[in-house]
């Protein structure tokens, strides 16, 4: 029987890359899925269709993560159409590229309004309605090695994923108590979303890319899926609070040997 059966999980910017990858390895393990993006541009169906060619149900939602009582709203019409969620994907970000001297003060704070809080609204308003009616469950925030290591061009992306896990840290030390297992799976360079747009444009950067990683490779947006799903499997149960680095090793090496 797949180990999430019967499960609902919800994923904000379920509609890109990573999002999408996870909706299908959830699905695939057995859950119900609901999205929630800020557009839809057509991505919708496509993924409707494959999750319900995998027997699974699925319900999408135009919602802006950065408006608390919007991404409340989406929770509850989740738990109505699909029934309680107890997984919990906070996906949705924004990357922008602008230095410090670039920055302005509406890039820093688009990028903490989404990345950042975004993110705590969706954990938060699943975690408290599984805490009020006694449930368990999971929440799995998409983090980033740039939460750790500096990256001159996305300061901005660089702190709100900073901030995330330190939400995650706080929200996990909370909860334990509750049974929700509150984790971040933080990938390296994923050939997906923003990256994958200038690699597509740029082969030579993909391989300069791929040779600057110590595996030597980009991840894929379903290896992350993988990670998440793992840390969503009722067999784990004492990790949380934890950060699953799957960043090829890039982590490891010296700031002057990374940049290309
Ligand atoms: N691509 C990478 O190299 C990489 C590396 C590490 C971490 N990540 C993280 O993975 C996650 C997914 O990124 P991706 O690469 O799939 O990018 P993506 O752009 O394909 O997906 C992000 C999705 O979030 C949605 N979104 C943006 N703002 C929103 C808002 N206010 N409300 C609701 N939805 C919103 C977008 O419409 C999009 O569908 C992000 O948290 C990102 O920081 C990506």
């Amino acid at each position: 029987m797949p180990e999430l059966d019967d499960r609902v999980a919800v994923i904000s910017g379920g509609l890109g890359d990573i999002g999408r990858a996870c909706a299908v390895e959830l699905a695939r393990r057995g859950a119900d899925i609901a999205v929630g993006d800020r557009d839809d541009a057509g991505r919708a169906e496509p993924l409707r269709a494959e999750i319900t060619r995998l027997g699974r149900r699925f319900q999408f939602a135009l919602v802006d993560v950065s408006d608390a009582e919007a991404v409340r709203r989406w929770v509850a019409s989740v738990e109505k159409e699909l029934g309680l969620p107890t997984i919990a994907v906070p996906n949705a970000a924004i990357v922008e590229m602008a230095s410090m001297a670039e920055l302005t003060s509406a890039i820093w704070q688009r990028h903490l309004d989404v990345n950042l809080t975004g993110a705590f609204h969706l954990a938060h308003a699943v975690a408290q309605r599984l805490v009020e009616l006694k449930r368990p469950g999971r929440i799995v925030f998409i983090g980033s090695w740039a939460g750790h290591t500096a990256h001159a061009h996305i300061p901005a992306y660089c702190v709100a994923k900073a901030g995330l896990r330190m939400v995650c840290k706080c929200m996990a030390l909370e909860y334990a108590r509750h049974g929700i297992l509150v984790n971040e799976v933080a990938p390296g360079v994923v050939n997906a979303g923003l990256s994958r747009s200038l690699f597509d444009k740029d082969p030579a950067l993909t391989r300069r890319t791929a040779a600057s990683i110590p595996t030597g490779e980009l991840m894929q947006p379903e290896e992350v899926a993988v990670h998440v799903a793992h840390l969503c499997d009722p067999r784990s149960r004492n990790a949380t609070g934890s950060v699953l680095l799957c960043d090829g090793g890039l982590s490891l090496v010296t700031a002057t040997a990374r940049q290309p």
